[in-house]
């Protein structure tokens, strides 16, 4: 079952997270170029955006002419996906927790889910319905927290388990609680490789350089150790 918490919030978020994402400097200059360069040769494929947000990075694939497919179970995301892409790419409302049943097996050639599976508690069904949607060989992409960082910055005291967490958002406008899961790096890995998946690339990513002017705490933090973790893998 989807988050209703998590929905809402991101609902309230869209209009500052669309109007902020092109700069945001954990989005723009850490986890999209890193995400993006594991997702090459993009040209005349179909690429599924699951959890597209208000469609920055659909933008980013239809501007090297990817056929692209976004969907979000927040309908503001969705509704600012549109805006931003105008006629270009298909957005619809769905929920990453629900078969995606308007897809027919082998239809892509990409899958990508960036910065949203940490926020469900189980990622089986939707790995394997990520595994069907791909064409045979075809490449899944995913950006999640770095299971490490999680386990410091909640203060985790039981790394085996899988937890709820939450924090507070501030840098949105409002402050607003963002609830989530933490989970042990095994359980980030296993749902793809017992899945019919195996990891061709594993990234624990630096920021830019575009991070330091905007942001040198962090930027230092992130140089000495990962917030995120990006994956490239390969349809069996
Ligand atoms: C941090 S944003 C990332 C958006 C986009 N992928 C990006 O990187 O620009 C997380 C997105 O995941 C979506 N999301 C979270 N849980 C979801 C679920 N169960 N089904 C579909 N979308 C979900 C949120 O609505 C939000 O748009």
């Amino acid at each position: 079952m989807s988050n209703e918490k998590i929905k809402k919030a991101y609902n309230e978020l869209a209009e500052s997270y669309n109007r902020l994402i092109e700069h945001k400097p954990h989005n723009a200059y850490y986890d999209r170029p890193n995400t993006l360069n594991l997702l090459k040769e993009v040209k005349n494929k179909s690429v599924l955006d699951a959890a597209c947000g208000p469609g920055k990075y659909a933008e980013i694939l239809l501007s090297k002419n990817a056929q692209v497919t976004g969907f979000d179970f927040s309908s503001e995301m969705i509704k600012f996906a549109k805006q931003r892409n105008k006629n270009q790419g298909t957005f619809f409302v769905h929920d990453l927790c629900e078969p995606l049943t308007m897809i027919e097996d082998k239809s892509f050639d990409f899958v990508l889910c960036a910065l949203a599976l940490h926020y469900l508690e189980d990622w089986d069904l939707t790995i394997k319905e990520f595994h069907r949607v791909l064409k045979n060989n075809g490449q899944l992409i995913i950006s999640i927290e770095h299971p490490f960082f999680e386990y410091n910055y909640y203060k985790s005291t039981e790394y085996f388990k899988t937890e709820a967490v939450n924090c507070v958002w501030s840098g949105f406008g409002n402050p607003i609680e963002i609830n989530s899961h933490r989970r042990p790096l095994h359980d980030c890995i296993a749902p793809l490789t017992e899945n019919g998946f195996y990891i061709d690339k594993l990234v624990e990513p630096k920021p830019l350089k575009e991070f330091e002017e905007l942001d040198q705490k962090h930027y230092k933090e992130l140089n000495e150790f990962p917030a995120f973790m990006c994956i490239r893998a390969v349809k069996k």
